[in-house]
Formats: structure tokens, sequence, C-alpha cells
């Protein structure tokens, strides 16, 4: 059976291409979906992609990595980032492999997103690669 790893993005992420391309860029959600289907088919492994504006939701999702058997998660929590700890506990209780992807250089922006909460449970962290982080976040999990 190939292996599952969940890709899960957080709030106004499914507005890419038209929020703020000065910091994300102009590529859509649809082209970030499109990108990392085309690493896994790649790599050779399988994956679900999840959006959702609602913490809870995201919460479920990744309770859901855990259940149904992945292998890892990758994700971006957007603003959930700097406030959730509901998501970041929803991480350590799957102990799953979690890599952190924020497409914009977060760590030269605002004070208020120099706290990650997500980070106390991410192995690894990616910014500023645009939509390429999540592509380089599967490879990372999928070579370990
Ligand atoms: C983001 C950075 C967050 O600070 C912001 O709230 C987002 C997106 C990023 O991908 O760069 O929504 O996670």
């Amino acid at each position: 059976m190939k292996k599952l790893y969940y890709i899960i993005n957080g709030p106004n992420l499914n507005m890419l291409g038209i929020r703020e391309p000065e910091h994300y860029g102009k590529e859509s959600y649809k082209a970030l979906v499109k990108s990392v289907k085309d690493t896994a088919k790649e790599l050779g492994v399988r994956i679900k992609l999840y959006q959702s504006n609602h913490e809870g939701d995201l919460v479920d999702k990744i309770q859901e990595a855990y259940f149904k058997g992945a292998t890892g998660i990758v994700i971006n929590p957007g603003a959930y980032t700097h406030t959730s700890v509901a998501l970041l506990d929803a991480v350590k209780s799957t102990r799953l492999p979690t890599v952190e992807v924020h497409i914009s250089k977060v760590e030269e922006r605002e004070d208020f997103r120099q706290i990650s909460y997500i980070s106390l449970a991410a192995e690894k962290r990616i910014t500023g690669r645009g939509i390429a982080g999540y592509s380089e976040a599967l490879r990372y999990l999928a070579s370990k």
C-alpha cells in the first residue's frame, strides 16, 4: 500500500493568487493543488489535500490523518499558526512527523507572526518558498 500524507491548509489559503500577491505570489490554490499532486505522483505516494477557514474543521482533519493511518502531515495553519493551541495539541496527539509550511517569509514580517504554536510540534519548517514549499515538505517526509 502506498504511503499516505495529509496536506492541510488553514484560513484564507483558498484566496491564493488574489490575496496580497506581494506576500503570497500570484499562483492560485488550484495551482498549489496541481503542483503537490504532481509531486505525489512522482514520489509514488498518496495525498489527501484539505483547506478550511474553520479551526475545528482543521482539528478534525488532523485527527483524521491519524485515524486513516497517514505517515505524515504537511500543514500551513495560516493565521492560526500564531494563535492556535488547539491545532498544536491536535498535531501532538497524532505523533505524526509534521512539516510546517508558510508561503511567505514569516520571519521577516510583523512581530505577531513571530510566534508559531505549531512549530512546537513540527519537526521541520519551510518558509518563503511559495507553493514550492509544499512539494519540498512532501519530499522531505517521503524520504524519511
Ligand atoms: C502564512 C503566514 C501567516 O502569517 C498568514 O496569516 C497566512 C499565511 C503563509 O503561508 O505565509 O495566512 O501562513
